[in-house]
């Protein structure tokens, strides 16, 4: 039992063994007028190498902003980020790609183009970054539609070109904020599944922002709950229902029981959430 987790996925590759670890972060955002915005508030948690981790919480709960730390894109008010090797001791950040809630891609580039944006950025020489565009397009069936432009794309399509633009930096970790909030609910199920597919068999290190429970558990080994502004950690919750996980995977009774737990700790934050608003 040493290559297989108990999840069914495969052991992590040691090239891509860092884990993140956030310390007591807290953020608050300033704003013109009035006391700032507190959006995380001593949040410590862990994203643990080869593992994907959910993030859920209320609208506003600063998970975006957590992500955005994370990323290093945002100082954190408070709190510290470390990367850790398996010895525990201090790494370099690893490589990590975005993909963000709306689709952000460059209307007046082609699917090919948007798709190697990054690598072109990064100075990879043409016929290697077709090389690598083809084979990321092809992760996410898009293979095909290399030549088209984004207006001719269903919102489902043009999500796949924003992941495989993520997919072929070869990231060491894939961030992911809500990649389908924008879509209808059928294409998001198939995408889901796509995506759960693409977890299982790349072993990639993620962490995935969403507001579907289903969707947390479908993809996830650890889903991290979320408490209304300012976002604290309310529990960390494992998922240990085997892969490969898909639609069917909802009639299970593990997966209804964990269901019901996530439920009922979020349906309080965003009842609270909900009457912050209204004040
Ligand atoms: N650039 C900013 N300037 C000021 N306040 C901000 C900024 N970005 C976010 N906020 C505020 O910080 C809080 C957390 O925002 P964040 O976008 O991280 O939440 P979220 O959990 O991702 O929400 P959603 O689920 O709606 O995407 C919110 O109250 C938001 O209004
Ligand atoms: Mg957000």
């Amino acid at each position: 039992m040493n290559a297989t987790t108990t999840s069914g996925r495969s052991a992590p590759s040691s090239k891509s063994g860092v884990a993140i670890v956030a310390k007591d972060l807290g953020l608050a955002w300033a704003i013109r007028q009035g006391t700032p915005v507190v959006a995380l508030e001593g949040v410590s948690c862990a994203f643990a190498p080869g593992e994907v981790t959910a993030i859920i919480g209320p609208s506003g709960c600063g998970k975006s902003t957590l992500l955005q730390i994370v990323r290093g894109f945002l100082e954190p008010g408070t709190g510290s980020i470390a990367y850790l090797g398996p010895d525990g001791s201090a790494r370099s950040a690893p490589s990590m790609a975005t993909v963000w809630q709306s689709f952000n891609l460059f209307p007046w580039l082609t699917v090919e183009e948007n798709a190697g944006f990054g690598l072109e950025l990064a100075g990879v020489a043409k016929a290697e970054r077709q090389r690598r565009v083809r084979e990321a397009l092809a992760a996410v069936d898009l293979a095909g539609f290399e030549s088209k432009l984004p207006r001719q794309l269903s919102g489902g399509m043009r999500q796949r070109v924003g992941l495989a633009r993520a997919l072929v930096m070869n990231p060491d970790v894939l961030l992911l904020d809500e990649p389908f909030g924008a879509l209808d609910a059928q294409t998001r199920l198939v995408l889901q599944e796509q995506l759960a597919r693409l977890v299982e068999s790349t072993r990639k290190t993620a962490i995935l922002v969403t507001h579907s429970i289903e969707e947390a558990i479908l993809l996830a080994d650890k889903v991290l709950v979320m408490t209304a502004r300012p976002g604290r950690i309310a529990a960390e919750i494992k998922v240990d229902i085997p892969r490969p996980r898909g639609h069917a995977t909802t009639g299970h009774a593990e997966y209804v029981a964990l269901f019901e737990q996530i439920y009922g700790l979020l349906r309080d934050e965003v009842e609270r959430a909900m009457r912050s608003e209204g004040s």
